[in-house]
């Protein structure tokens, strides 16, 4: 299969020698097989991998139907969930959605992500003038974030619509049999969609957590898995030079060797800001382990070139960028010509305004490489969603592989679990009553 991104690494490699990347081939190869052959840390967790092509049918056909309804049922949808549980789906509505969104289309709005008493409360405000719908999404289902998100909003929606109709207006995603998001689901009767046992949180876009709100939003979630799809054929080889999800596994754990600890995923278009977000959980949770692992930063261009850009032109040297570029906009601006030409820029009239970022693009490029910046850059032909199921799926699957290169268990997560008991102790749960004392003691 024909690759649809491009990874051009030749910015990155004069802090990396070809001497180097043919001898850490074999380590990416073997475990690219380890993840191929499902015998790695964290095996349970690989039903990811096949995903795009493996889903069930009948629950997709339930989701494209769900999705129909509550737009003819609501003007917002609410998106209840944390981490793995929206930051795909906020992602693809940032990247795919316009900007300034049409009046008639159904917003799809955000809770349970933060504890925030203003965010919920201006949230309850705007939703009382609108016709909304819930889907809450958590693979635990006993997640604190969500669930206090979810019983304050449950109850508004009850107040609005009363109990029986507002069981039609709430989909709850979560796992098939365990949790109190389970439960309660059954026991009131809403639709549900399965977070399957073999995906977390954050490798799981292509399940119901994502689908269902990307879909609702009116996005195109078949064209998203055939890009997944695409992605999936494309990066079976093992020669790092015939794979570009191996060539950036590889080049990124050579500069990790050399002392580059943190990776800044830089973008020249707003609307990637999210879809960094998604990837730092992506990699930041995946691979932050037994003290080891690349620290995930994020860049916003030009912005950040304006704030972050003396840092990291001058700074210290432990950074390396990953640029996306997308190579055609969705669409263009002229810069015309002035008659008094006060601005001095009639010697750009006649060019569009994405050359000029482009030429921004070229140019930090190059001064950040002579700063001592090694860079990455990957080339997006346009953004649709077959390129976003494309990049994710490039993204997932470069993950997997760079945590068993890196020695870790990629599937895991259980250094969250340490602020969690904490707060249990200090609210007071019960079981944590040991703890409580302890905590209170060193505060
Ligand atoms: O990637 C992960 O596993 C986490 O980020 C989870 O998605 C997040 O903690 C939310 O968990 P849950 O869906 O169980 O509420």
């Amino acid at each position: 299969m024909e690759k649809y991104l491009n990874l051009d690494y030749s910015y990155a490699l004069p802090f990396v020698k070809d001497a180097e990347l043919k001898k850490i081939q074999s380590e990416v190869t073997k475990a690219r097989k380890m993840l191929n052959e499902m015998n790695g840390p964290g095996k349970d967790f690989l039903g990811w991998i096949n995903l795009p092509k493996d889903f069930d049918r009948d629950e997709f056909d339930r989701i494209i139907l769900a999705s129909r309804r509550i737009r003819k049922q609501s003007q917002v949808l609410v998106v209840i969930g944390i981490g793995g549980s929206y930051l795909g789906t906020k992602a693809a509505l940032e990247y795919l959605l316009p900007y300034y969104p049409k009046r008639r289309n159904i917003e799809v709005l955000f809770a349970g992500h933060n504890m925030s008493s203003t965010y919920l409360n201006e949230l309850v405000e705007y939703l009382n003038k609108r016709d909304f719908s819930i889907n809450v999404i958590s693979k635990s289902g006993t997640t604190t974030e969500p669930a206090i998100a979810f019983r304050v909003l449950k109850k508004l929606l009850e107040n609005k619509y009363g109990v029986e109709e507002s069981k039609n207006r709430i989909y709850a995603t979560t796992d098939k049999a365990k949790g109190a998001l389970r439960k309660l689901a059954d026991k009131k009767g809403y639709e549900t969609f399965i977070v399957p046992d073999d995906i977390g949180g954050r490798y799981s876009v292509f399940t119901p957590v994502g689908l269902l709100p990307i879909a609702a939003a009116g996005v195109n979630i078949k064209s998203m898995l055939r890009g997944a799809r695409a992605a999936k054929s494309a990066y079976t080889s093992n020669n790092i030079y015939k794979n570009d999800v191996h060539m950036y596994v590889a080049i990124r754990n050579l500069l990790y060797r050399n002392n580059k600890a943190i990776e800044m995923l830089v973008n020249y278009e707003q609307k990637l800001n999210y879809f960094a977000e998604w990837w730092k959980q992506l990699f930041g949770e995946s691979e932050g382990k037994n003290h080891l692992g690349i620290f995930p930063a994020s860049g916003s261009f030009s912005t950040d070139l304006h704030s972050l850009g003396q840092y990291i032109q001058d700074g210290e040297r432990i950074l390396f960028e990953t640029v996306l570029n997308i190579e055609k906009p969705n669409k263009e601006i002229m810069i015309e010509a002035d008659d008094l030409n006060l601005d001095g820029l009639n010697y750009l009239s006649g060019k569009t305004l994405d050359y000029v970022n482009k030429q921004a693009l070229k140019g930090t490029l190059l001064a950040h490489k002579d700063g001592g910046v090694p860079n990455l850059l990957i080339n997006i032909p346009e953004i649709n969603a077959f390129s976003f199921g494309y990049l994710v799926y490039f993204f997932e699957l470069a993950c997997g592989v760079s945590g068993y290169l890196l020695g870790v268990n990629p599937f895991n997560q259980p250094g969250v679990e340490a602020y969690k008991k904490n707060m249990f102790a200090l609210l007071g749960k019960p079981g944590y009553e040991e703890l409580k004392k302890e905590l209170e003691e060193k505060l």
